[in-house]
């Protein structure tokens, strides 16, 4: 099934002579539960292409469509939602706020969100993570790899339909980076999340099932390396906290 695609997506950055198209006329779909991984030189315009797909970034031409729906055909209260809910981004320096502990920061944006905690879902999550004995400890109490872990956790707590990575691993050694993937691979099968990560890291996008490469904007390569297990993509998807609003993008997956 599908669930996210882009038509002729472009961006441009700047005018005149400093103008930079860091798009030029992206199209692809992905599919409900896909593990793709996009490569590519650096300016080639991968982190772009993640941040118009994660509702952060209005193209300058084109359309993303998230289960059918328009994304950027939504109003900016409906955008902000969508980008809650729907969406989790994951960066390479993790964007903890250093004040919070562990638990209080993957609960953040489920509060401020206005939604309560599912506290199971929490419990869970700390399991998954390893975080079980470090709820009550701050970030900089915390290794690179924990703190990873902890972002993780914020970005999976809202069961979003699609996670999306830049560079999940770019700050942490090998054998943490390894976990990392592993933990996006656990959450992309047990929530049936799509799962969408750049990385330079060949070990890395070699777990993918796809390998999409990027070079001045253009996708220079599409390739399926592995085919999605047969379960994959077609079981139900349970929210991670309770649902107020409507009529927002891709709403109906979590609700389903
Ligand atoms: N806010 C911006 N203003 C102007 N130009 C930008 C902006 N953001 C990105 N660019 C330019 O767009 C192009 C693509 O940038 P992007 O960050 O998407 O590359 P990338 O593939 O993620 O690179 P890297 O691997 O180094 O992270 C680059 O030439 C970059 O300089
Ligand atoms: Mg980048």
């Amino acid at each position: 099934m599908e669930l996210l695609k882009v038509e002729h997506l472009c961006k441009t950055y700047g005018q005149g002579e400093n103008q930079v198209k860091a798009l030029d006329d992206v199209s692809f779909s992905v599919d409900k539960g896909e593990f793709v991984a996009i490569i590519g030189p650096s300016g080639s315009g991968k982190s772009t292409l993640l941040h118009i797909l994660g509702g952060v970034d209005r193209p300058t031409g084109g359309k993303v469509y998230m289960d059918g729906c328009d994304v950027y055909a939504q109003n900016e209260e409906q955008l902000a939602i969508f980008r809650r809910r729907q969406v989790g981004l994951i960066y390479q320096f993790y964007n903890l706020i250093p004040v919070l502990n562990v638990v209080e920061n993957i609960t953040l944006p489920v509060l401020m969100d206005k939604q309560e905690v599912n506290e199971e879902r929490l419990n869970e999550l700390l399991d998954i993570l390893q975080l079980k004995n470090r709820g009550e400890h701050l970030p900089q109490q915390l290794s690179g790899g924990q703190q990873q872990r902890v972002s993780i956790g914020r970005d999976l707590m809202n069961a979003p339909a699609v996670v999306l990575a830049d560079e999940p691993t770019g700050n942490l050694d090998s054998r943490n980076s390894q976990e990392i993937v592993e933990l996006l691979k656990f959450s992309n099968r047990k929530y049936h999340q799509t799962l969408i990560v750049i990385t330079h890291d060949e070990n890395i996008a070699l777990q993918a099932n796809r390998i999409l490469a990027i070079e001045d904007g253009k996708i220079v390569r599409d390739e399926v390396i592995r085919k999605m297990s047969a379960r994959h993509g077609e079981e139900r998807h349970e929210s991670g906290s309770v649902q107020k609003d409507g009529d927002v993008c891709g709403d109906e997956v979590t609700r389903r």
